[in-house]
């Protein structure tokens, strides 16, 4: 296989040639750490640039390891991945791995964001991801919504109508595989699929299973202009919540507009990607697309 070098990545390969003298060998792989040594560093990118350009024979399990960016393929994009790594730059956030016993680094986002994998779902920035890219196992099935998000949720009801007069409600809270697979399935039979993708999600893919999402009011656009919708906007991230779906980010999400639909990552994430006013998909650095 042929693989074109940049001017800056031949430089890399042989600065990382020059000051890093490792045996090629690697043994006890995990998540880019190829030498096996239980942390990553510039070595561990040598291996992997090593292996892109054939110089270390390339086992099965390296492969694995060292495709970071998982397109099935060691090259130097990989190794710049890891190096990256290597030098802090993947350490927005390690808190996916936190009370997290055989959570897998499995690669990093374009933002520099972690992505963890455990028992088939993903996390990023410590919180479970679903959406077009990223699905849930058809297993994954909280049964209701999570603790953390009903007790924002019903704070957050209160605090609407008791200081403004507001009334907040769930229409679609929970949502198993099972059943987003009949929702999803009914609107394919009256709208093409095509069609259907704009607006439900397909089985494993819908934050609704998550048990971390819910959907407020009214399922109609109308809603972002009324007082409910627009205090909703305006406050949701003060409990915990973003607006998941927002105005002009169909092309990011994978969806179009959902001013009904709220999704909960902590008052602190909430704040900060609403101040950002960028949506999920842009502020990890993340896609929204399926690939079947
Ligand atoms: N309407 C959202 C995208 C869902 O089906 O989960
Ligand atoms: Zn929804």
């Amino acid at each position: 296989m042929i693989f074109v070098f940049t001017k800056k990545c031949t430089a890399l390969l042989l600065a990382l040639c020059l000051f890093f003298c490792l045996p090629a060998t690697a043994s006890a792989l995990s998540f880019a750490d190829m030498d096996g040594d239980g942390r990553i560093l510039a070595a561990d990118a040598r291996l992997v640039l090593r292996a892109a350009v054939g110089l270390t024979p390339t086992t099965a399990e390296m492969r694995n390891a060292g495709d970071v960016n998982g397109d099935g393929n060691l090259n130097p994009d990989d190794a710049r991945a890891v190096l990256r790594l290597a030098v802090g730059l993947g350490n927005k956030d390690d808190s996916g791995l936190r009370g997290m016993d055989g959570a897998r680094l499995i690669g990093l986002t374009s933002n520099e964001y972690r992505i963890y994998e455990k028992d088939g779902s993903t996390y990023i920035d410590g919180i479970l991801i679903a959406n077009k890219t990223y699905s849930l196992p058809s297993t994954y099935d909280p049964g209701d919504l999570l603790p953390e998000c009903k007790q924002a949720f019903n704070a957050m009801c209160d605090d609407a109508w008791y200081y403004d007069d507001i009334n907040l409600y769930e229409v679609s809270g929970f949502r198993s595989y099972a059943t987003q697979k009949r929702i999803y399935n009914n609107y394919v039979a009256s709208d093409g699929k095509a069609e259907a993708d704009t607006y439900s999600a397909r089985p494993g893919h819908s934050e609704h299973q998550s048990g971390l999402a819910l959907d407020v009011n009214s399922l109609k656009n109308a809603f972002a202009y009324t007082a409910e919708g627009k205090w909703l906007a305006a406050n949701c991230h003060k409990y915990g919540f973003i607006l998941r779906y927002p105005y002009g980010k169909s092309d990011k999400t994978g969806y179009i507009y959902e001013p009904w639909h709220i999704r909960y990552v902590g008052v602190e994430r909430a704040t900060k990607i609403y101040n950002s006013g960028l949506c999920l998909e842009e502020y990890y650095g993340i896609t929204s697309q399926y690939n079947y």
